[in-house]
C-alpha cells in the first residue's frame, strides 16, 4: 500500500513554481499576484483562506486578503468582484465558498472575469473543461488529477466510482476522468445521496473518490482488494484531545481501509494541499494567458 502524500507533492509543486517565478522576475516580468475575498469568520474558511496566502508568500508570489463581515450585501460584494475584474495588478482572484445564505453564490462566480477565475468555477471555465478546451480546471479535482499523475496510477480502463455530485469536486472530476486524456479513460460512475446500491459499486471499483463530508463513510468492506481510495473529506470533529479542539476526518475510514489498498490518500495530507497547489498553478496560467 502507497500513501498518496499531497503535503510532499504540493511541496514539489510549489518549488517548482518558486522556480517559475524567479525566471519571470529575471525576464523583468510581473509577479502572479492572486487575491482571496473571504467574508465571515467560519473556521475552515478562515483555515483555507490562511494557507492559501501563505503559498503565495512562499512561493513568490504577491497576495492580498480582503475580509467582509458575514452581514455584507450582495452588492457590495459584486462592485468589489467588479474591481478585482478591472484592477491590472491582481492577475486572479478568489471567493471563498460557501457564501451566507443571502448572497446568491452563483451570481457572484458568474460576475468574474473567466481569465481571472482561479477557482475554474465560471460557466465558461466549466465548459471550456466539459470540451477539453484550454481554460483554468477547478483546484480540488485538478490537484486530484495531478496527485494521479505524479504517482504514475494507471486510470486507462477502470472502473472509477465518485461518491458526491458537488459543482466543485465530484461533477468536474466525473469529466476529467472520464475524457480521453492520461489520466482519464476511467469508467466513471457518479454517485449521490439517491442512489441506491452504492455497496455494490464501491466493491467493483477499482478507484474510490469520496467526496460526500460524511466522516469515516467508506468501511472496509465496501472496498476490494488493490483498490485506488482518494479521501475529499475535511470534516472538521470535536477532538477534547488537542489544543484546538477539534481535528480533521476524512470521508474514509482510514485504518480498517488502508490494508486493503494499492494507493490511498490521508486526511490530512492528501487532497487539502493539492487543491493549493493546484490554486498557484492556475494563478501562474492566468498570467501567462495575458501575453497570448
Ligand atoms: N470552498 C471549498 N473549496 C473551495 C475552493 O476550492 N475554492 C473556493 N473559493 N471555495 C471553496
Amino acid at each position: 500500500m502507497t500513501i498518496l502524500d499531497g503535503k510532499a507533492t504540493a511541496a514539489i509543486i510549489r518549488e517548482e513554481l518558486k522556480e517559475a517565478v524567479l525566471k519571470r522576475k529575471s525576464d523583468g516580468k510581473k509577479i502572479p499576484h492572486l487575491a482571496a475575498v473571504l467574508v465571515g469568520n467560519d473556521g475552515g474558511s478562515v483555515s483555507y483562506v490562511t494557507a492559501k496566502v501563505k503559498a503565495c508568500e512562499e512561493i513568490g508570489f504577491e497576495s492580498t486578503l480582503i475580509r467582509y463581515d458575514e452581514t455584507v450585501s450582495e452588492e457590495i460584494l459584486l462592485q468589489k468582484v467588479a474591481n478585482l475584474n478591472q484592477d491590472n495588478s491582481i492577475d486572479g482572484f478568489i471567493v471563498q465558498l460557501p457564501l451566507p445564505k443571502h448572497i446568491d453564490e452563483l451570481k457572484i462566480i458568474q460576475a468574474i472575469d473567466p481569465k481571472k477565475d482561479v477557482d475554474g468555477f465560471h460557466p465558461q471555465n466549466i465548459g471550456k473543461m466539459v470540451l477539453n478546451l484550454p481554460g483554468l480546471l477547478p483546484a480540488t479535482p485538478a490537484g486530484i488529477i495531478e496527485l494521479i499523475r505524479r504517482n504514475e496510477i494507471e486510470t486507462e480502463g477502470k472502473n472509477c466510482l465518485i461518491i458526491g455530485r458537488s459543482n466543485i469536486v465530484g461533477t468536474p472530476l466525473s469529466i476529467l476522468l472520464g475524457r480521453n486524456g492520461k489520466p482519464g479513460n476511467c469508467t466513471v460512475t457518479l454517485a449521490h445521496s439517491k442512489t441506491s446500491n452504492l455497496k455494490t459499486l464501491s466493491l467493483e471499483a477499482d478507484i474510490i473518490i469520496a467526496a460526500i463530508g460524511k466522516p469515516n463513510f467508506i468501511k472496509a468492506n465496501m472496498v476490494k482488494d488493490g483498490a485506488v481510495v482518494i479521501d475529499v473529506g475535511t470534516t472538521r470533529v470535536e477532538d477534547a484531545s488537542r489544543a484546538r479542539g477539534w481535528r480533521l476526518v476524512g470521508d474514509v475510514k482510514f485504518d480498517e481501509v488502508a490494508p486493503k489498498c494499492s494507493y490511498i490518500s490521508p486526511v490530512p495530507g492528501g487532497v487539502g494541499p493539492m487543491t493549493i497547489a493546484s490554486l498557484m498553478i492556475n494563478t501562474l496560467k492566468a498570467i501567462e494567458n495575458k501575453s497570448k
